[in-house]
């Protein structure tokens, strides 16, 4: 089969959900966050995605910058931090986090080769469009889709559905890439042919669907896309 179309997660697979925490950590007079920002970094993400599919399983959409300042709020109380000026920045960088190295390239090989690109993202238009331009990726993106037009979250199929309808292809002929595992999983649920970044060397997802690919990151998605 041909892939006309590589779409790819937003947050975790093109860019680094962590170095918003990372980055703050590493400002001066921030010493005390430096000892404990991976475990806020982590249960922010982790708030962060089991708040959007409790939104999306009870009906009660709302914009993921909502669901994102809700999962940070959690995380830093977990951690005990009470620190206004903290969560403010904290956010700002949110909104303008960096890509993983070989993002660039990658979109411009696939470019290069013809297939349209996009991002299917949970995010909303405003966050997905700041992250999108302050990383310097419009340029090799053909199509940014956010939720918000369906008003649920990932893995609602009414959000993969987005894909075909937006390119006019069947799913078949879109490669997924997502370094979320269960995000990869209900996309090949779904029809896509799907590819798991698994960066973290997690365990595969126990869900009724599993990736048909894993790559460790990456970087040979666009020689994996010309021969899937
Ligand atoms: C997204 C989340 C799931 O970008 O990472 O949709």
């Amino acid at each position: 089969m041909t892939i006309t179309a590589c779409v790819f997660d937003a947050y975790g697979t093109l860019f680094d959900v962590n170095a918003a925490a990372r980055a703050a950590a590493s400002e001066p007079g921030r010493e005390d966050f430096a000892g404990i920002w991976p475990k806020l970094a982590e249960d922010w993400r982790t708030k962060q995605l089991q708040y959007s599919w409790l939104r999306a399983v009870s009906g009660q959409y709302c914009d993921f910058w909502q669901v994102t300042q809700d999962g940070l709020d959690w995380a830093m109380e977990a951690s005990g931090i009470y620190d206004a000026e903290l969560r403010e920045r904290l956010l700002a960088l949110y909104w303008e986090l960096p890509a993983y190295p070989e993002v660039p390239a990658m979109l411009a090989a696939l470019k290069a080769q013809g297939m349209a690109t996009a991002i299917l993202s949970n995010g909303s238009p405003e966050m997905l469009a700041g992250a999108v331009e302050s990383a310097g990726l419009g340029e090799h993106l053909d199509a940014v889709l956010s939720v918000e037009s369906v008003g649920v979250f990932k893995p609602h199929p009414s959000v993969y559905a987005l894909v075909p309808a937006h390119f006019g292809c069947r799913p078949d002929q879109v490669l997924f890439v997502s370094s979320n595992g269960w995000d990869a999983a209900y996309a090949a649920g779904f029809g896509f042919t799907t590819v798991w970044v698994n960066r973290a060397g997690l365990p595969i997802d126990r869900l009724p669907a599993r990736p048909q690919h894993l790559l460790p990151d990456l970087t040979r998605i666009p020689e994996f896309a010309q021969s899937a």
